[in-house]
């Protein structure tokens, strides 16, 4: 990136993800860490699919039982850090780092993600039980292989499936490339608006 299109950057950061983000309906999806606090305050993290995402934030998706949901319904204030590593060749890199509050997603939209999700994932969302983990091997394999013949017509989402959307107060930008240091593009909600400024790598 050039001096002058640094310069540029938009005032808004959502035009920023537009340039960065593959589209809803891209099938291939982010991975991101979804970083939470547990009651004790310790943190915990895990990797999740970016769903989808909008003017509003970021959606990802899980089961309702799940500990990850414990904490964001006591702590709702999250990080999500999501890479994204360009061709190694070109040298360029991203990393977008989102802090904000967990809040559960509309149920359209979390209908609309289950809907997009691959048959495997899909099939994982009914499965994906303490009691299904704790099966040998052998059981769990019949055990989907059989769940999958008697529903071939396809899933609609359980109802331990939940989304959650993540409306970000503090967005960063990071910048990698080898021709000289990395830097960050910090923008911070205030009001209605975004206060922004220039971090090192
Ligand atoms: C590549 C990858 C993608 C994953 N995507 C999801 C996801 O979108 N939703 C989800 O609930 N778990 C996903 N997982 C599993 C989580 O990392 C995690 O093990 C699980 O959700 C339990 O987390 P928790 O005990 O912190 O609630 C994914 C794991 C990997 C390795």
């Amino acid at each position: 990136m050039s001096a002058d299109e640094w310069e540029a950057l938009p005032d808004d950061p959502f035009e920023l993800l537009v340039a960065w983000l593959p589209h809803n309906d891209d099938p291939a999806r982010p991975l991101m860490t979804v970083a939470t606090l547990d009651d004790s305050g310790a943190p915990d993290a895990r990797s999740l699919l970016l769903s989808e995402w909008d003017r509003e934030g970021f959606y990802w998706h899980t089961d309702e039982r799940s500990r990850k949901v414990a904490q964001v319904r006591s702590r709702p204030e999250v990080a999500l850090c999501i890479p994204l590593l360009g061709v190694p060749s070109a040298g360029v890199s991203h990393q977008l780092v989102v802090a904000g509050r967990a809040e559960v997603a509309p149920v359209q939209e979390q209908q609309r993600a289950y809907a997009a999700r691959p048959p495997y994932l899909q099939q994982l969302a009914w499965q994906n039980t303490p009691e299904f983990a704790a099966l040998p091997q052998h059981e769990r394999i019949r055990q989907w292989e059989e769940f999958a013949r008697e529903h071939p017509g396809g899933l609609t989402a359980p109802d331990s499936w939940i989304g959650f959307r993540v409306r970000p107060a503090r967005l960063v930008f990071w910048f990698g490339g080898p021709l000289t240091a990395s830097r960050r593009m910090e923008y911070v909600r205030e009001g209605d608006g975004w206060v922004r400024r220039i971090l090192a790598g």
